[in-house]
């Protein structure tokens, strides 16, 4: 047991990172059943996307019910993506009739949304999309019961800062007294290994579970990242800042407006904007976008099920000698 274990009521310190769309109730309650703590993400479980923020709500209900019916553990929920939470009270007040027990707040804090969590014994966890020791203490200060610092290391829209997990990591646990959980680039268990080193008390991973056999990324995703590593990324400046991508149809383009310098709005555009995930990681159309992944891909070397990818990073912990 650690901190983080005894807060979250899980029994290994590892948080499947929300991905998306490329989460479903199958691989949150896998991973939840195999002791860490699965998180729906954004349109989990879909097959189209929402005409309305209703419809998502609606759906995201959905969505829970299933995963409770597939495990008694705790499992973690998506607030909402991004700055814009004015939508946050029905999705939030939709939780708590749900019966959710941690949410993950990406980036906004304010204080009214942390005590209405706490005042409903939701556990937070805290995810600046750049962590920064302002906005860490900040979220210590407002109640938050954990913080993920995430290097840019990570998969999908990675900080503004060029920050790596190995950096971030030690120099936000040094600044606040609850947990930090490291996220970005960790990919089997020497990453692991590293994180808790460098002072983390668990593990926050995107990329590796897009491997996962329950995930609804296109099998065509899952080969690609499995058959690929670091060097074959592309990384290009877009809006918020940045993102890689794997070789894709579009990516040969990408990298030819990179090389010319051009605009991050240009370059959003080309990428299909927030499309692109969806298209090519989904539906695995490759010609309509891009396939993101982190820097931690090289160690992935096969599909497997959830609970065998739990099992493998977390096994110093059932030889009890990681906690
Ligand atoms: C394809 C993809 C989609 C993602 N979508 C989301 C998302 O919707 N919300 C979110 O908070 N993080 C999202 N992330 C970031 C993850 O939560 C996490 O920070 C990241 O995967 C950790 O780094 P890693 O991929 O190297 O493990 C996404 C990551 C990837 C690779």
């Amino acid at each position: 047991m650690n901190r983080v274990t005894e807060l979250l009521h899980i029994r290994y310190p590892l948080i499947q990172a929300p991905l998306y769309f490329l989460t479903n109730a199958e691989l949150v309650a896998a991973v939840s059943n195999a002791g860490g703590l699965g998180t729906l993400g954004p349109h989990a479980g879909q097959d189209s996307l929402p005409d309305s923020r209703y419809t998502a709500l609606d759906r995201m209900r959905q969505e829970i019910r299933k995963v409770k019916k597939m495990t008694e553990n705790p499992f973690a929920v998506t607030l909402i993506n991004g700055p814009d939470m004015s939508f946050w009270r029905p999705t939030a007040e939709m939780f708590v009739e749900e019966g959710v027990e941690v949410v993950l707040i990406n980036e906004v804090l304010d204080a009214e949304i942390y005590d209405f969590f706490r005042r409903n014994r939701i556990k937070t966890l805290y995810r600046a999309l750049t962590p920064t020791v302002a906005n860490s203490k900040e979220a210590e200060k407002l109640g938050a019961d954990v913080i993920i610092a995430t290097g840019f290391d990570e998969g999908g829209t990675v900080p503004t800062r060029v920050i790596g997990t190995f950096s971030i990591v030690p120099m936000i646990a040094d600044s606040v007294n609850i947990p930090v959980i490291a996220a970005g680039g960790i990919g089997d268990v020497r990453g692991v290994r590293a994180a808790m080193a460098l002072g983390a008390e668990g593990v926050f991973a995107g990329s590796l579970f897009l491997t996962a056999l329950e995930n609804p990324a296109d099998e065509k995703v899952k080969r690609l990242i499995v058959e690929s590593c670091a060097e074959d990324l592309l990384l290009f400046r877009t809006l918020p800042a940045y993102y890689r991508t794997l070789p894709t149809d579009l990516s040969p383009k990408l990298a030819e407006l990179e090389a010319q310098d051009t605009d991050r709005e240009t370059m959003f555009e080309a990428m299909n904007g927030y499309h692109s995930l969806w298209q090519a990681m989904r539906l695995g159309n490759f010609d309509r976008g891009i396939v993101s992944t982190g820097t931690g891909i090289s160690v992935i070397k096969s599909v497997r099920p959830a609970a065998e990818i739990v099992s493998d990073l977390m096994q110093d912990f059932h030889k009890g000698s990681g906690v």
